[in-house]
């Protein structure tokens, strides 16, 4: 289970070499495929060292980004300064989001969902949020659709969970499915593993992933 605390320690410690050693060029891809979509005011869960900065529109209403890692959160400070809209980062876990409902036009994340313990409480999080009308964008790793890699990572998910905070085989559009969403893959890569998710709240929670 990765608790914020140590999520916390385990971000301090790699965030200064974070963007030299995890960042393949398909997730840089995705991200741009993707944040280029979000509007108004933007909630991003997770944002680590600020990777998504550079993909999104300029005519942002504003940018809030929450981070459990002071460490990754500094890195971050630097990329946002030339960013033309206003940002406010904020040391925050963000499985409770501290915010009133229907705050954001668009709640975004990049590979951030993966750690979390509880994903049904923080997607109902991430509903309460948004105002009607509004999107969730994340970039995620998922359990692979091949049947012999899903085993392998069904097999290596506790010790990657342990190493690096997070599930290799999360069936993250199935859980945002059952939480209410529509999902639509935009983009799939990597031997389908790596993803980029457009979520929207429904009314009508039978809606299935496509
Ligand atoms: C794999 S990194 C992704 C960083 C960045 N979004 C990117 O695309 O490179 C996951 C980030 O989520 C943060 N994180 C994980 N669980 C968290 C939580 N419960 N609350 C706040 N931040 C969390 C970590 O500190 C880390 O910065």
């Amino acid at each position: 289970m990765a608790q914020p605390d140590r999520v916390r320690a385990l971000y301090d410690r790699r965030a200064r070499r974070y963007d030299t050693v995890v960042d393949p060029a398909w997730q840089e891809r995705l991200r741009g495929d993707l944040f280029g979509r979000a509007r108004g005011e933007v909630l991003e869960v997770g944002v680590g060292t600020g990777a998504t900065f550079p993909h999104y529109p300029a005519n942002l209403v504003s940018l809030t980004g929450l981070d459990v890692s002071e460490g990754m959160l500094e890195l971050a400070r630097g990329r946002a300064a030339p960013l033309p809209f206003p940002v406010r980062l904020q040391a925050a876990d963000f499985q409770t989001l501290p915010f009133p409902a229907a705050s954001f036009d668009t709640v975004t994340s990049s590979l951030a969902l993966c750690g979390i313990p509880d994903p049904a409480l923080l997607f109902s999080e991430i509903r309460r949020v948004l105002r009607p009308g509004g999107q969730l964008l994340a970039l995620e790793h998922i359990r692979p659709p091949n049947p012999l890699l899903a085993a392998l990572a069904d097999l290596g998910d506790p010790l990657y969970d342990h190493f690096v905070g997070c599930h290799f085989n999360r069936r993250t559009p199935e859980l945002l499915a059952q939480a209410g969403f529509a999902v639509t893959v935009v983009r799939r890569t990597f031997f389908g593993i790596g993803v980029a998710l457009v979520a929207e709240p429904i009314t009508n929670p039978d809606r299935e992933a496509r």
